[in-house]
């Protein structure tokens, strides 16, 4: 029984065209369905039917999706997330195109996370005969691979790391202490396979999106990324820079509603025997952006 990744990420915009430019021509998600007001959306190296659904009206998020490795396991999640204390729900075939019968469980975080098996297969850009390593048509902005993770803020991160990790399964990778004897848990980075982090959380507003990151493969395609950002007149957070939680390297970016983004390449390997890292409040500023210790406010402030 585990959760194999974070599938998709629903999102609401303020306005659907401005925002389907953004993510097909800058990102260069491709469509893969639009029905009822809402977008679906995959990247070119991702298999199952989307991994992005753009909402119009308002902003923030709607739900994340995370995929669960056999569909006779979200009986036993259920009942754990029951027991935990958490409202639970089914959810149907289809009431997320694509996507099969699942659960739906609000957080104690208030966010709403979908947990499925099944979802259609379409497969990446390359198929899976002889593949070339990236599509021969060529990409078209970014030309993002694939969704990585996400991180959204609660008012108890101590509860939500106990749902993620008694429920879930997750293990934490990070985390962040604050308060005079270092004891009070600031945030956390977790992971459900051998990535630093699936999914973390810092201490905020109760249901909010900080951002969701998608992978890119090295320094190089995020320095070539950020070239795109300023053809295209994306608006940039911080980066490109060094993160010293996960070690990962990082530009964030604003989608043109102001849900915030993330281009993420690198980081660690974990897994099951990883012993958790900490960072101290006094040091967050370079746990965040190690390269140039310094972090704007708003970069904690500015949720969605
Ligand atoms: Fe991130």
């Amino acid at each position: 029984m585990s959760v194999i990744r974070l599938g998709y990420v629903h999102v609401r915009v303020t306005d659907l065209a401005a925002s389907a430019d953004h993510y097909r021509d800058t990102l260069g998600m491709d469509t893969v369905a639009d029905e009822d007001g809402r977008l679906y959306l995959k990247s070119w190296d991702e298999h199952d039917h989307h991994s992005v659904v753009l909402e119009e009206g308002g902003v923030g998020l709607v739900k994340l999706g995370y995929k669960v490795a056999e569909s006779a396991d979200l009986d036993e999640y259920e009942t754990k997330a029951s027991a935990f204390g958490a409202r639970v729900e089914r959810m149907s075939k289809g009431d997320n195109i694509g996507v099969g019968d699942g659960l739906r469980i609000t957080l104690p975080s208030e966010h709403t996370l979908e947990l499925y098996h099944d979802v259609e297969y379409l497969g990446n850009s390359t198929g899976n005969w002889n593949p070339d390593p990236w599509p021969r048509e060529g990409l078209r902005g970014i030309g993002v691979p694939r969704l990585d993770h996400t991180l959204i803020t609660t008012e108890d991160p101590v509860l939500l790391e106990r749902f993620f990790a008694e429920v879930l399964g997750f293990r934490a990778a990070e985390h962040l202490v604050g308060g005079p004897d270092n004891d009070e848990l600031v945030g956390s980075w977790m992971f459900c396979g051998e990535q630093p982090h699936d999914i973390a959380f810092v201490k905020g507003e109760q249901g909010k999106l900080h951002h969701f990151a998608y992978h890119v493969d090295d320094w190089s395609s995020l320095l070539r990324a950020g070239d795109i950002f300023s053809m295209h007149d994306v608006p940039i957070d911080f980066g490109p820079a060094r993160h010293g939680i996960t070690r990962g390297e990082t530009i964030y970016f604003f989608d043109p509603a102001g849900n915030r983004n993330e281009v993420f390449a690198g980081g660690y390997r974990t897994g099951p025997d990883f012993r958790t890292v900490t960072w101290t409040m006094d040091s967050a500023a370079r746990g965040i952006n190690y390269t140039h210790r310094e972090l704007d406010p708003d970069f904690l402030n500015v949720v969605t």
